[in-house]
């Protein structure tokens, strides 16, 4: 039995009709630049996540942008986030001029070890960007409470969590904005790229929206610099069908989880860890073990998916390494790199296919 990480077409035939609805009536509307879909989709996003206000844009990388050029972050300036991430994280606060510094992350969440903050935080310091990695929320209250009194901005990297809560309250609207990714495997995918920045903030959500129009309110007049990065009407027109469908979708990807949790215990592998309190929506169920690489082998033997989520963490990478003081190591993420690897789960994945990767792992470990 061959079982893909992710299967986007079974997701589409189960929604086809609506899906088909959508896409013809931008064809035929021949809105393709900021259409209805787009306002409609930003409000009923802003209204799931509890938001005041929503803004798309065109990726998540480019909401991580928008975000930190709306909120003035620039050269000269520092940035705290996590090694332990997709690079869009810390390669658009470099790309603004700033520096990005890595804080290690916790051993059981994957996310950025709070208690290590402090220690980091320098007068060039504007801003922390916690990653709610794999769908998991990083510890907010605590690292809110350092950031209110030093008066830094705290941008939420939510690309992998929509739908996540963090004591009953959706990830992404903690700190002052949140970024959200569209890209296709995610728990809300497009069908294509597309991003959105979710903020409580009037004026930083107006600022946003400048920022992906060339930075102007009105057209040619350009009052901030600015980029091109707006969500395509056919994208929103996607989106605005599959929102619908997330509470359901994401239900189905907790309950591939547990099912997960149940077969895999006992064995030599730490399955993800829930923290209380918070809602994980598992957009990678990723284990941790000391045999990462002979078990891919056998995985990929065995005809079962799998990825690594993420085999070399920012420190370390050609790109990223200078930014790094010398002699500074980051063991937490340097270990669970070489240790994670993340299992199929998608929500139409069936019992039949769960426990087959199930039996597989068991397989593996004897
Ligand atoms: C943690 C994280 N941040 C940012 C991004 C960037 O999102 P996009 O691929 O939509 O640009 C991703 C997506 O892969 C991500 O996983």
């Amino acid at each position: 039995m061959q079982i893909k990480m992710v299967d986007l077409h079974r997701q589409y035939l189960g929604i086809k009709n609506e899906i088909d609805a959508a896409i013809q009536s931008v064809l035929t509307s021949t809105d393709f630049i900021m259409g209805s879909a787009v306002r409609e989709f930003e409000a009923g996003l802003a209204s799931f996540l509890g938001a005041k206000h929503a803004v798309g844009c065109a990726s998540g990388t480019d909401a991580l942008q928008v975000a930190m050029m709306a909120l003035g972050i620039g050269r000269g300036d520092e940035v705290i986030t996590s090694p332990f991430t997709f690079v869009a994280t810390a390669e658009t606060v470099a790309l603004l001029g700033a520096t990005p510094v890595y804080v290690d992350i916790d051993p059981k969440t994957y996310n950025l070890d709070v208690s290590q903050i402090a220690a980091r935080i320098t007068t060039k310091t504007k801003a922390i960007i916690p990653v709610h990695l794999y769908g998991q929320p990083a510890d907010m209250a605590p690292l809110l409470a350092i950031t209110k009194d030093r008066g830094l901005k705290v941008i939420e990297d939510a690309a992998q969590a929509i739908g996540a809560r963090y004591q009953g309250i959706s990830v992404g609207t903690l700190g002052d904005i949140g970024c959200l990714s569209f890209f296709p495997s995610k728990n809300l995918g497009a069908y294509g790229d597309g991003g959105a920045m979710v903020t409580n903030d009037a004026a930083l959500a107006e600022r946003c929206r400048m920022v992906t129009v060339h930075g102007s309110r009105k057209r040619y007049q350009h009052e901030i610099l600015g980029v091109n990065s707006r969500l395509d009407t056919l994208q929103a027109a996607v989106l605005k069908v599959k929102l619908r469908h997330l509470e359901t979708w994401t239900e189905a990807r907790i309950g591939i989880a547990h099912r997960y949790n149940q077969a895999l215990k006992g064995l030599e592998l730490a399955t993800p860890y829930c923290a209380p309190g918070v809602r994980h929506v598992y957009n990678q169920y990723s284990i941790r073990t000391s045999r990462r690489d002979a078990l891919a082998e056998f995985l990929k033997s065995k005809g079962v998916g799998h990825a690594i989520h993420y085999p070399l963490p920012l420190n370390l990478q050609p790109a990223f390494r200078h930014y790094v003081p010398e002699g500074r190591r980051f063991p937490v993420a340097e270990a669970v790199s070489r240790e994670i690897i993340s299992l199929p789960i998608f929500p139409e994945m069936q019992d039949t296919e769960i426990d087959a990767v199930n039996s597989a792992i068991r397989g593996f470990f004897g």
